[in-house]
Formats: structure tokens, C-alpha cells, sequence
């Protein structure tokens, strides 16, 4: 068990499958690993700057990106953010885990995600009415699926508003060089925030990328970045078995290599949901190269624990598990007593009890069963959901799979793969100069 910042970590699930000497035995590869980072001598080293993102943000960036949020919240009822990948999840994923929007704040709602006109259309329907902003988020300024919606969106707000109206409507978070939206926010005059080169998208959650969406929602950035700082501290200089982020990619590593090459991150919180998405987006699109890496996948239960808990009980036996756990949760319904005090349904020996503690039971029942049927356990547990603690679980994870993506020799912060797909569609779609 290892602690900090109001996280713990629970490796005896692993133990096993993994002996804690085997973790041990891997110290000076990890040390490698981050001495790699820290010197910038690793592959991909031109987009480290996440590395001491949480204790370079000066209080100035933070204003000024708290004074944007005020600014919006004086004319919006909704803000979109527009983004796709590491443009949107991790924002979606604090906001979500924070429980929504604070009172007072405009409902953020996300587009250009994808490209279903269905899910654009529901957006626009839901816009109907209401006074709108638009956070445009794209470090390449070029992604298609954000630049189709912005597009309508824009022609929404320039139908809606004369002259400057829309503009003012509008904040850009993009390079500060390069890309259609660098150009298209230098002409119309958006207010704008840059996305730091040496940081990749899915490392900007504590960039403005992540910040403004945030503080538009009324969530308390600064906590966010104190909690990313704190664990900052704690993972640059502990060593293995003091250090969350060495350890927690140690040992994901260790079990890769002894036949587990799949790790479910399991939570039992549907508020978690978004979290686990980003944590998917940044483990994968990190470490899934050249025919290695970990695939990262997610379940929420009790609800998939009655659909996917029979393969992850009984199927192959290829599965490592990360629970992603809050001992504290945020509703608290209880059980009532039988309304007409015959037991027929057989719940009196649950009346009184909270939701929260039955819940809780579920996962430790569910972590048994699941060791029990031969799946190596992990277990992240969260005292509270609260930005500081949201912050530190980013921290972490983005250390850890940088140390992670090290340990199988990859570079973590490329993402080439991506590319194919957008070739092919492109030639599909007849874009000027993308071949025949
Ligand atoms: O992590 C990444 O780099 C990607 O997921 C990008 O964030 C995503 O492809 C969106 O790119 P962009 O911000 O350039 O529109």
C-alpha cells in the first residue's frame, strides 16, 4: 500500500502473479526511465513540457484564464466546447468526475467529437433558445471532426449575431503559429489562449486546453493544478516503492510481460466514467506502437459487472484490473424501510444502509471474485473526488505512462498511427492534395 496526496495504491492484488521482489528487481530500469524524462534525452523529448507543467502554471496564466471564464459567464446559458482526443477528454473527464457544472455556471456541452450528424444535431437542437459561446480547441488547427462543427457552429453564432457578436462569442485554444484556426483566429479577433508546443494533446488537461473549459464550468482550477503539483513533488524524486507513478507503471509493466497484456480499469462510479475514457485515450494512443503496449479498456459496475463481468470472471485469462475507487462518493440514499413492513421483497436486511456502503461492498466482493478467478488486481482508491485530488490522479497517470511507455520502448508522446485512418478518408474524400 502506498499513499499520497488522498490517493492510495493496493498492488497486493498483484502479488500473485507478480512478486513484489520481481518489482523491486525492476528499480534501475525504471530509474532509467525517468532519469530519460527528466534530462529530456528521451525519444519524443520535444513535448516533455507536461513534465513540470503543474509548477511552472504562474498565477498570472491562471487569472487570465479565470477572467475568460467570467467574461463568458456573463453572456452565455451554454458553452461548447469543441475538440476531439486530447483536445476535449480531460476536461469532460475533471468536469464529470466533479459532479457537472457549478450553480450559475453555463451547461457545457461537447462537439466535434466525431462525425454522426445525429449526436451534431442533438447538440444544435440543444442550443436552441439559449444565448451560446464556443470554446474551439485544436492544437493542429487542422482536425477535421472540430473544424466541421465549428463551422456550423460559427455560421449559428454570425446568423445569431451581427458584426463582432459572434467573434466575441467565440475563444480559440490552438498553436500560436500555426494551423487554419491560428489564421482564422488572428483575422476574426477570437480571444484566444495558446497550447504549448512541448506539450502533445493528451498531456494538455493543465494546459489552457483543459484550464478554460474548466473554469468556464465554475471548477476550481486552481485546486486542480495544486493537486498536480503536489503529486509533481512526491513522483519526481521518491524512489519505487514511495513513488505512485514508478510504481503503478511497474508493475502494469511486470504483468504485461508475464501474459496480461489487456488492463481494465474498472470503477464503480458512473461520474468516473469520463475519467477512464481519458485515462484509455492516453494510455493507448502512448503505448500502442510497433506492435507492443498494453490495451487499455474500461467498465463501470455494477452495470457491466452484467454484461462483461462473466468474461472478466471466466474468459481468457489474459487481464490485468485497475479499480479506480472513491471511498466517498457523492449522493448518499439509503435503503428505506419496507413502506408496508412485510419484507416481500427481501431487502429489510439492507433498510437504513446507504447506497455508498452497499456499493462499496460490490467492489470488494467483485475484487475477491475476480482474484479469485485469476486476474492480477490493482486498486487506486480516492478518499474524495475533489479537484485536488483530480489533479493528482492526472499527474500520475501522465507520469506513469511516460515511465510506462520507457519501459516497453516506445516513444510515449508520438502518435503515428493516428495518421492512417485520416490518409485514407481524406483520399476518400477528395481533399486537395491528399492522392487519388
Ligand atoms: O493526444 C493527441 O495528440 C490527440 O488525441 C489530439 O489531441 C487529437 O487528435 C486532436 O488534435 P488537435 O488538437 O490537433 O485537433
Amino acid at each position: 500500500m502506498i499513499e499520497s496526496c488522498g490517493i492510495r495504491l493496493d498492488f497486493t492484488g498483484t502479488e500473485g502473479f507478480l512478486l513484489p521482489a520481481e518489482v523491486d528487481a525492476m528499480e534501475p530500469a525504471v530509474a532509467a526511465a525517468a532519469a530519460e524524462l527528466a534530462g529530456g534525452t528521451s525519444p519524443g523529448a520535444d513535448f516533455l513540457g507536461w513534465l513540470d507543467l503543474p509548477s511552472r502554471i504562474t498565477d498570472d496564466e491562471l487569472a487570465a484564464i479565470e477572467a475568460e471564464a467570467e467574461r463568458v459567464r456573463e453572456f452565455a446559458d451554454a458553452w461548447v466546447v469543441v475538440g476531439i482526443g486530447g483536445s476535449y477528454l480531460g476536461a469532460r473527464a475533471v468536469l464529470e468526475a466533479l459532479g457537472g457544472p457549478a450553480d450559475g455556471a453555463p451547461e457545457i456541452l461537447f462537439a466535434g467529437t466525431g462525425l454522426c450528424s445525429a449526436s451534431l444535431q442533438d447538440t444544435l437542437r440543444r442550443l436552441e433558445g439559449k444565448e451560446f459561446g464556443v470554446g474551439i480547441i485544436s492544437k493542429s488547427g487542422t482536425t477535421l471532426e472540430p473544424a466541421v462543427a465549428f463551422r456550423m457552429l460559427r455560421a449559428l453564432l454570425v446568423e445569431k449575431h451581427a458584426g463582432a457578436g459572434a467573434a466575441r462569442r467565440i475563444t480559440a485554444i490552438t498553436d500560436q503559429a500555426r494551423g487554419a484556426l491560428r489564421t482564422l483566429t488572428d483575422q476574426e479577433g477570437y480571444h484566444a489562449f495558446v497550447i504549448p508546443d512541448d506539450v502533445g494533446g493528451r498531456f494538455s488537461v493543465l494546459t489552457p486546453v483543459g484550464l478554460v473549459p474548466l473554469a468556464v464550468a465554475g471548477v476550481d482550477v486552481r485546486g486542480l493544478v495544486k493537486g498536480a503539483r503536489e503529486m509533481q513533488k512526491v513522483c519526481d524524486t521518491a524512489p519505487l516503492r514511495e513513488n505512485p507513478a514508478h510504481l503503478y507503471a511497474a508493475v502494469r509493466h511486470g504483468l504485461y510481460g508475464k501474459g496480461f497484456p489487456v488492463e481494465v480499469m474498472s470503477s464503480f462510479h458512473s461520474g468516473l466514467r469520463q475519467l477512464q475514457e481519458w485515462w484509455k485515450q492516453l494510455f493507448g494512443e502512448s503505448e500502442g506502437k510497433g506492435g507492443a503496449g498494453i490495451f487499455p479498456a474500461s467498465t463501470v459496475y455494477t452495470t457491466d459487472l452484467h454484461s462483461l463481468g462473466q468474461y472478466l470472471q471466466d474468459g481468457r485469462r489474459e487481464l490485468q484490473e485497475t479499480f479506480l475507487v472513491a471511498r466517498s462518493a457523492v449522493g448518499d440514499l439509503k435503503v428505506p424501510v419496507d413502506p408496508d413492513g412485510r419484507d416481500l421483497d427481501g431487502l429489510d436486511y439492507l433498510a437504513g444502509r446507504s447506497l455508498d456502503e452497499i456499493n462499496w461492498k460490490a467492489f470488494e466482493g467483485t475484487r475477491n471474485a475476480h482474484l479469485e478467478g485469476g486476474v492480477p488486481c490493482t486498486t487506486i482508491e480516492i478518499d474524495k473526488v475533489t479537484p485536488e485530488t483530480v489533479g493528482a490522479l492526472i499527474y500520475l497517470f501522465e507520469k506513469a505512462v511516460a515511465v510506462s511507455g520507457r519501459l516497453l520502448g516506445v516513444n510515449p508522446f508520438d502518435q503515428p498511427g493516428v495518421e492512417t485512418y485520416k490518409r485514407e478518408m481524406f483520399r476518400l474524400l477528395g481533399k486537395p492534395g491528399a492522392g487519388s
